[in-house]
């Protein structure tokens, strides 16, 4: 492994960064021109130009990115305003020692309802969380036990029509060009395709749908700290195995009013799994946040936003909205970059850049957005609290910054599938029925879904077992440019 192997989030969890790490190599050629892109030497060049803001004495580049290859040029940043108790630029490097990391500020007491849940079940006991009851932590789950058997179940249950597509290759898109040349696969991965029921962005100019992947984690707490002292709320899509390790924190995020999401048990990209195996992964991470928070989220991110139909098909079918973030060209997305500092495979200059693009785009853009971050490392912890956060609270015009949920004008009732309101905010499964994402059989149509799912809206819509894949055409033909036309019947 090439990673520096500093820190203590490295022995608890390994497989996790192991996975992020193998990932990033496999993936190489379809993760990182995405930043690459974005850190082009004209780019670059002309950034250098732009008049040096206040708090640029503090957070101008040090160049020192210990031992981390440099970027094609010089990162050129400047920021509106810095945390005064940032850690400085300097020390913000792969191989850093681990710091210390703020007690949770308060202990969540079981029984306690959240206030900005009507209705929300009280919450379950965290402390007699058994992990034995759990599949071990970031591997793919096995697909023969009873729960997994039983979720397999609900899905056949809920007539779902899974595309038959092969999983994807490891190797990135140069590895896969079958797969890429399949534009009706619709694989945001290699090229950026999505559909309608993707959430890709916030719908209002200025809004910032803030959203943090991979904890719970030790340095969720410095982070909820900052966010209570500026007083803003975040989604976590939050990975299974690392919930079993931190249900207390997980708990705090919940009852502080943070939006709490599905980021898979064993973190893989699931476009290379079974649909028994993705059954699994989503299924699991489902079970062990109602089991800490006693209710179910109804979004999930793909990790490394890797999701094709196939995927979509099981995530909404088990009640699941996809969240991606913000694209704005095939090759150039939302993408701080922040998790490859911890690896030494980017330096914190070079995301500050990375977000510096980001802003500069988001400020003219005709809508909100979304941005990948993450709470796993301290470094990506550190970023976001000294730099990014504070950047971003300064800017003028002022940006809107809230949960993905309220960002799309949803209370906090409807992130999760015990408490949304069936009648006002259609469950996933039927908004991809009707919006045409999905298809059921009709056999099935009038089933109720059991895993989480609408029973109602959809089933007038049944049609055998024609795909429909007009509503994400728009979206599709920008990237993909091949595919027009309104159904696409697949081979099942
Ligand atoms: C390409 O895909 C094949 C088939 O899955 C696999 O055996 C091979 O290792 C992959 N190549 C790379 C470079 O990952
Ligand atoms: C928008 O993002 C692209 C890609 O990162 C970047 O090259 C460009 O400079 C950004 N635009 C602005 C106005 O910052
Ligand atoms: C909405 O439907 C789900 C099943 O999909 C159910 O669990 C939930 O309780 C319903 N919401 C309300 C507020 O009744
Ligand atoms: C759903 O929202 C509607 C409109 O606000 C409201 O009348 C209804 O009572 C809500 N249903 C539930 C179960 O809360």
């Amino acid at each position: 492994m090439k990673l520096a192997v500093s820190s203590a989030v490295l022995a608890l969890v390994p497989a996790l960064v192991a996975a992020h790490a193998d990932h990033a190599d496999a993936l190489h050629a379809r993760h990182h021109p995405l930043d690459a892109r974005q850190a082009t030497p004209s780019h670059a060049a002309s950034s250098t130009t732009s008049t040096p803001a206040t708090g640029a004495a503090t957070s101008a580049p040090t160049g020192t990115g210990t031992g981390t290859p440099a970027a094609t040029a010089t990162p050129s940043f400047t920021l509106l305003a810095t945390n005064p108790t940032a850690v400085p630029l300097s020390d913000i490097v792969s191989n850093q020692p681990s710091s210390a990391t703020l007690p949770l500020a308060s202990t969540a007491v079981p029984g306690t309802t959240p206030s900005n849940i009507p209705g929300a079940p009280p919450l379950p006991n965290a402390q007699i969380l058994l992990p034995s009851n759990y599949p071990a932590l970031d591997v793919p789950p096995p697909i023969d036990s009873d729960e997994v058997k039983q979720w397999i179940q609900e899905v056949q249950n809920t007539g779902v029509v899974i595309p038959n597509f092969a999983p994807t290759n490891a190797g990135g898109c140069p590895n896969n060009t079958a797969a890429v040349a399949d534009t009706s696969r619709c694989w945001w991965t290699c090229g950026g395709c999505t559909r309608s029921t993707d959430i890709t962005e916030c719908p209002t100019p200025l809004n910032w749908g803030l959203t943090y992947d991979d904890g719970p984690s030790f340095y969720t707490s410095n982070l909820l700290s900052y966010l209570d002292q500026v007083n803003l709320k975040s989604t976590f899509f939050v990975v299974g195995s690392r919930v079993i390790s931190f249900p207390a924190t997980l708990q705090t995020q919940y009852l502080a009013g943070h939006q709490i999401a599905v980021h898979t048990w064993s973190h893989p990209s699931l476009t290379m799994l079974s649909n028994e195996e993705i059954i699994a992964e989503l299924g699991w991470s489902k079970k062990v946040i109602k089991d800490v928070l006693g209710v179910t989220p109804n979004m999930m991110r793909p990790p490394f936003g890797d999701i094709d139909d196939r995927v979509r098909a099981i995530s909404l079918a088990m009640g699941l909205t996809p969240v991606m973030w913000t694209r704005i060209s095939p090759l150039a997305t939302y993408d701080t970059d922040d998790f490859n500092i911890h690896g030494g495979t980017t330096t914190v200059q070079q995301v500050l850049q990375n977000w510096e693009n980001i802003l500069g785009n988001a400020t003219t853009s005709k809508t909100g957005f979304i941005v990948l971050e993450h709470d796993l490392f301290e470094q990506t912890v550190e970023v976001a609290t000294g730099y990014i956060l504070p950047d971003a609270l300064a800017h003028n015009p002022p940006f809107t910054i809230q949960p993905v949920v309220s960002c799309l004008k949803q209370d906090m009732t409807n992130a999760y599938i015990e408490t949304n309101n069936n009648s006002t905010n259609p469950p996933a499964f039927s908004a991809a029925i009707s919006g045409g994402v999905v298809s059921v059989t009709g056999s099935a149509a009038t089933t109720t879904p059991t895993s989480g799912g609408s029973s109602g809206s959809g089933s007038g819509k049944s049609s055998g077992v024609s795909v429909h894949v007009g509503s994400g055409l728009a979206a599709l033909t920008t990237f993909a440019g091949a595919l027009v036309g309104g159904v696409l019947s697949l081979g099942l």
